[in-house]
């Protein structure tokens, strides 16, 4: 009967105008908030909240109510992705844009309460025309309200952004103190400033796609850390990665099911690093072999790629994993890879996840780029947070671990709990051809002979203790595990402090 009555009705104004701007969304391949949440969570598992709040604003006709929408620009709530609890909120860009009103923030700040009080996770699905214009400080005020938040939930709960349509101006901040910003290729943007002013300003040429597309920001900016196709492969993606954080800093890292043998041997190591010293592998060989069924989630995969950062499990427990690079600026550390680094890092010891650290670096990069762009601060970020992590970690050596890169990556020196080095590792202050050059002005015929016998293997890094054996390649899997077993109930602390200072 209700639905007999509801079908004679006539459909109000706003709806058809919504519905039209379904329809122009769905052109561009995108799904609605609700059709988003719904392939996010668990089905049958969204409670929603706040469905009936409307924006308050009466200024500009905003108080007719052809422009009042139940729930204004932004769907919120919890659910449950793989049974684990989440909230989420999704900004509807078929109500004025998407764009923030005090409304919408007010709804957002309530499930990134709850979020922080329940200890679980927070995932803002972003598609936005920014402040809602019509409403001036209000809005601007409500996004304040969400950057307070965004921190004081920062190292609390994990949160997350994805991008899936525009996100310009304050409203990038958000995702920004996020742990983690994904992005929906050709669909989404995320720019301060759009091209028209650009062009007034700087009389720069670009499209919104160069300026703040995917490609961009997960490439050129280091802004997103990964893109994916569509709002469908975004969303599946995402599912697959909440499950490997945990629901907040009072949660160890989660355990799945494992069907890889803990002590399965890995022969293709005892062959992977070249003979030639200053031949390339590929990193990514190593940690796919030696994760269970071989899965990484790549974090950053097409920047700062001489850094190798993600997610794996090993015997059904997540880790952070973290890799120099041989086959890109021969695994050198520089600006761009230990930013990358180190926000990893500092995420993973956080959230209690244990960091498995690959070494094969030939030192900092050299050069004026460096130099002016700031590598010796940038690079004590990755130090920093190596030193201050108190999560189980554990360090192989692969190939080189030379002059202060060495220290960098997580060595026995930082606190690290297990070192371990392939019969391939090299310690030493530098290679072989510059130090020699150094130390003797080229003049002494068999000195590179004499330095390679000395240094080009790990045995005086393993006669002082500065790591803990020199383990054949095969049984890597095999002792990572077991260490995980024992560091499992590690607890360590650092000296009181308000907060740390670390170089920025
Ligand atoms: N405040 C209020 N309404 C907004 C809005 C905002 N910030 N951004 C978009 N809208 C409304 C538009 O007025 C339009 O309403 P209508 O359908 O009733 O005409 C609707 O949302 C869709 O916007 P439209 O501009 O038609 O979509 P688009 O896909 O062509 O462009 C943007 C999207 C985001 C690029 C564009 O809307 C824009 O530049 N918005 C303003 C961005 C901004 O500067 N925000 C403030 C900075 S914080």
């Amino acid at each position: 009967m209700f639905l007999a009555l509801t079908l004679l009705l006539p459909i109000p104004v706003s709806n058809r105008k919504k519905n039209k701007r379904i329809l122009s969304e769905k052109s561009y391949g995108k799904l609605t908030a609700r059709e988003r949440i719904l392939l996010l969570l668990d089905p049958d598992s969204f409670d929603e909240y706040d469905m009936f709040v409307e924006h308050r604003c009466s200024d500009f006709g905003m108080d007719s109510n052809k422009n009042k929408y139940p729930g204004d620009s932004v769907v919120t709530g919890r659910g449950r992705i793989n049974g684990r609890l989440a909230y989420v909120f999704s900004q509807d860009f078929t109500v004025f844009g998407g764009s923030l009103s005090g409304a919408h923030a007010q709804k957002i700040c309530k499930v990134m309460d709850q979020a922080a009080m329940v200890g679980a996770p927070v995932i803002g699905l972003n598609d936005s025309g920014g402040a809602r214009i019509q409403e001036g400080v209000e809005s601007l005020a409500g996004y304040a309200d969400i950057f307070l938040r965004n921190v004081l939930c920062s190292g609390v709960v994990p949160q997350i952004s994805l991008i899936m349509g525009p996100c310009a101006g304050g409203a990038v901040y958000s995702p920004a103190l996020t742990d983690f910003t994904f992005m929906v290729k050709d669909t989404s943007y995320l720019f301060i400033t759009g091209p028209d002013v650009v062009k007034s300003v700087t009389n720069e040429d670009v499209t919104q796609e160069q300026l703040g597309g995917a490609k961009t920001h997960t490439a050129v900016s280091g802004v997103a850390h990964r893109a994916f196709e569509n709002d469908i492969d975004a969303l599946l993606n995402l599912r697959e990665f909440f499950n490997y954080l945990p629901l907040s800093n009072r949660d160890p890292a989660p355990v799945c099911e494992c069907h890889d043998p803990s002590d399965r041997l890995v022969p293709e190591l005892d062959t992977v690093v070249p003979v030639e010293s200053t031949k390339a592998y590929d990193m990514l060989d190593i940690i796919h072999s030696i994760a269970d069924e071989r899965e990484f989630f790549e974090i950053m995969p097409s920047y700062a790629r001489n850094i190798v950062v993600g997610f794996a499990r090993m015997n059904g427990r997540t880790v952070g994993i973290v890799g120099n690079q041989p086959k890109v600026a021969s695994g050198c550390l520089d600006i761009n890879s230990s930013v990358k680094g180190a926000r990893f890092v500092r995420f993973c010891d956080a959230f209690n996840i244990p960091l498995i650290t690959f070494v094969d670096v030939p030192g900092f990069l050299p050069g004026t780029a460096q130099e002016y762009g700031g590598i010796i601060r940038h690079g004590a970020k990755l130090l920093f947070a190596f030193a201050e992590a108190t999560v189980p970690k554990i360090t192989i050596i692969t190939r080189k671990a030379y002059g202060g890169a060495y220290d960098v990556m997580s060595s026995k020196h930082l606190r690290g709990d297990a070192n371990y080095a392939w019969p391939t590792a090299e310690v030493a202050v530098m290679g072989a051809k510059g130090a020699v050059q150094i130390i003797f002005r080229g003049k002494e015929a068999n000195a590179e002979a004499e330095y390679v016998d000395k240094f080009a293997n790990p045995f005086p890094a393993a006669m002082r203790g500065f790591v803990d054996d020199i383990i054949q390649p095969s049984t890597t899997r095999m002792r990572i595990c077991h260490d995980l077993d024992v560091l499992a109930s590690k607890t360590q602390s650092s000296p009181w402090k308000k907060h740390a200072n670390i170089p920025l």
